[in-house]
């Protein structure tokens, strides 16, 4: 079956996490993704090693499915090899610090010169303005777009979260940015700059903390635990501070990760007080409502509490589920990675590397009918510098060996 990016040519510059999550899902809809690498590889083949000399985790479930060859951008031949991979790519991205590839040599007035078709994607920690010469991680992101700000208890600081929303959340907002220059360049032939600063990106996902900030001025956010109300969105524990009240809920045994979040949508508060054991509570006027809920979300939390207690979260789950009631048992991360509806679905996948062996990865959230992604190893450095640069470039063998003996590739 064909790919839905296939014949789409991706000259991925990309290191560490925001950029290779982007090429990586790129790689999986089918495109060529060709990784130029600095003869020393990307950082993170030797970061967080847990095989000595084996390309680390943290470089092999990010670049799956991709090509790697060796460039050295700052030597004169290999700008010119530069030069002749642009003129053949559809798309270039990449995530250096500010200004890395124009000190290359490589502004973006050049590079549309080489080709006009090209999409060019760049991912920084910020836009324009103060901080656009700033680097940034994925916690910076997280600092500066919402997210710690708005994340874990009242009464403590704040918070990172786990879920990787600076670094990989960017790398998806890059992914559909790219996706419509393509587009866009199938009606008018030219590429363009595709621009997403973390900064952003963390933003956009903490929307709603900005919906909050506004309804502030209208009084408290009765939805919220929190008892008093400064001029700034508190943070809220695990309230889920929407339209539907939410908490995480001790069950047995009482284990770091023994817990489930339960929503209590409006019909959901019959089925629950009876399963609670507090029939009654249906239909007294003090809880029959969500509005008559809404000042003792606390106390309903207990009450829920004090049953889920008596059950493992699994259970919990299968009993409020049995009544249509959303909710979620808290995963650890040794549960995801052996969870059968997820290997079901290929979002844990097994992957041969050939010098660590089988590895496990996440594999492809986003599933095309047409276009089904098999998850492949992450390459070797420089594992195809002769298909790119003699096969494809058409660089004679012995210019190759010359260009290798010198330190260009
Ligand atoms: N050949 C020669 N030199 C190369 C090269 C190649 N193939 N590829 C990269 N380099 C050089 C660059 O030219 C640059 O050198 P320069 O600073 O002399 O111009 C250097 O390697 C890379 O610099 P930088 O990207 O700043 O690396 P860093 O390790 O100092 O910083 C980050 C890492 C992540 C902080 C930084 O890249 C950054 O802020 N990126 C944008 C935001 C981002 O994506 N952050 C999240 C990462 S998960």
């Amino acid at each position: 079956m064909s790919k839905a990016l296939e014949g789409v040519r991706v000259l991925d510059m990309t290191h560490v996490q925001s950029g290779p999550s982007a090429t990586q899902i790129l790689a999986w809809l089918g495109a060529d993704v060709v990784k130029v690498e600095a003869l020393t590889g990307d950082i993170t083949r030797k970061q967080l090693r847990d095989i000595p000399d084996v390309d680390s985790l943290y470089f092999t479930m990010l670049n799956c499915n991709k090509r790697s060859v060796t460039l050295n951008m700052k030597s004169p031949e290999g700008k010119q090899i530069f030069t002749d991979l642009v003129r053949q790519s559809d798309i270039l991205v990449e995530n250096f610090g500010p200004g890395a590839v124009d000190r290359m040599g490589f502004t973006w007035d050049l590079l549309q010169g080489l080709n006009p078709g090209l999409i060019y994607a760049s991912i920084k920690g910020f836009g324009e303005g103060p901080y656009t010469h700033y680097k940034a991680y994925e916690v910076v992101a997280q600092a500066m777009g919402g997210s710690m700000s708005t994340t874990g208890f009242e009464d403590g600081p704040p918070v990172a979260t786990g879920a990787q929303i600076g670094d990989s959340g960017t790398g998806i907002h890059a992914v559909a940015g790219i996706l419509a220059a393509l587009v866009q360049r199938g009606q008018t032939g030219r590429g363009q700059r595709v621009t997403v600063a973390m900064q952003h990106a963390v933003l956009n996902l903490c929307r709603v903390k900005l919906r909050d900030q506004q309804r502030l001025a209208h009084g408290p956010l009765a939805e919220y635990p929190n008892k008093e109300f400064t001029g700034e969105v508190p943070r809220s524990g695990n309230a889920s501070g929407g339209g539907q009240p939410g908490w995480a809920v001790k069950c047995k045994p009482g284990g770091p990760n023994d817990y489930i979040y339960v929503i209590v949508q409006p019909p959901g508060w019959a089925p629950i007080s009876a399963l609670i054991g507090r029939p009654e509570l249906t239909d007294d006027p003090e809880w029959a409502t969500p509005e008559a809920r809404l000042n003792k979300l606390d106390k309903m939390f207990q009450l829920i509490e004090e049953w889920s207690i008596n059950y493992d979260k699994w259970d919990v789950l299968a009993q409020l589920n049995a009544h249509n009631i959303p909710c979620g048992p808290i995963l650890s991360t040794e549960e995801l990675i052996s969870d059968a509806s997820l290997v079901d679905n290929n979002m844990i996948v097994t992957v041969d590397h050939p010098e660590r062996g089988a590895f496990t990865t996440v594999g492809c959230p986003i599933k095309l009918s047409d276009s089904p992604v098999a998850v492949e190893t992450s390459p070797l450095l420089g594992q195809h510098n002769e298909d790119v640069y003699v096969r494809e470039l058409g660089i004679a063998p012995d210019r190759f060996a010359e260009l290798q003996k010198i330190g260009v590739i």
